[in-house]
């Protein structure tokens, strides 16, 4: 996979989806993963939205770092590339600088939480941003319906059960406008069987799919392919 390319902030940088000029675009969906064990499946993710003809690049958490970093998880060609929150820090030295969570932000135009864990679904609940997922969760225009979020929880059945994971959801879809692709039932990585796993990957894909017909016209003035 290019994970050294800058393609999503060389172009906010450069004005061209804020110029007003006529563009005509793939859409684009940036994928936020999160500490869970279920980040094994992003890049099955990425190509089921690859092969839907969607731009596609890769946010991950520390914890989800992890995961990614496994030699069965290599990104399928075509991710722009796989965002870190070191590249948050290292983009930026002084005024003028790219904020990368703001021009990941103004890049995506469907932000996909997949998987979200009980950590960062806490996080996102109560407004929490202390990295670079967080950062572009936050400062996403609540409401914007065509901009989507769409989230996928996976987690152990005990922590999904747990009373707090139902508040949080609430949060995210009732005054966020998150939208929810549900956990599903069956034996979890740790051995427990229970709700609680991650939807499968071509749910997930259907979900984005889904989200984007409703702006397939085209959004700010960019049309799309
Ligand atoms: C092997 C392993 C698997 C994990 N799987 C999950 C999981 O599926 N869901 C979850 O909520 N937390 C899981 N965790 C715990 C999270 O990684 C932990 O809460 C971490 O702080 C999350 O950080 P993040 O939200 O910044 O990614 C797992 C931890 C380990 C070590």
């Amino acid at each position: 996979a290019s994970n050294t390319e800058s393609e999503p902030v060389a172009e906010e940088r450069s004005g061209s989806k804020m110029s007003g000029a006529a563009t005509k675009r793939k859409r684009r969906v940036l994928l936020g993963c999160t500490g869970s064990v279920a980040s094994i499946k992003v890049p099955q993710m990425c190509q089921g939205l690859l092969d839907r003809g969607l731009d596609v690049a890769v946010v991950c958490t520390q914890s989800a770092e992890h995961f990614l970093a496994r030699a069965d998880c290599s990104m399928p060609e075509g991710v722009t590339r796989v965002w870190r929150d070191s590249d948050e820090w290292s983009s930026w030295q002084a005024r003028g600088d790219p904020v990368v969570h703001i021009d990941l932000r103004n890049w995506a135009d469907l932000l996909l939480l997949a998987p979200l864990d009980a950590n960062t679904l806490a996080k996102l609940s109560c407004g929490l941003c202390d990295n670079l997922l967080t950062c572009i969760a936050r400062a996403w225009p609540v409401g914007d319906i065509g901009r989507p979020i769409i989230f996928a929880l996976a987690m152990n059945s005990a922590m999904y059960q747990h009373p707090l994971t139902a508040k949080h959801v609430a949060v995210l879809k009732n005054t966020l406008g998150y939208v929810e692709v549900p956990v599903v039932a069956k034996t979890l990585m740790c051995g427990e069987v229970g709700a609680g796993a991650m939807a499968e990957p071509d749910t997930i894909v259907e979900a984005v799919m889904k989200a984007l017909s409703s702006v397939s016209g085209g959004l700010n003035g960019v049309s799309f392919f």
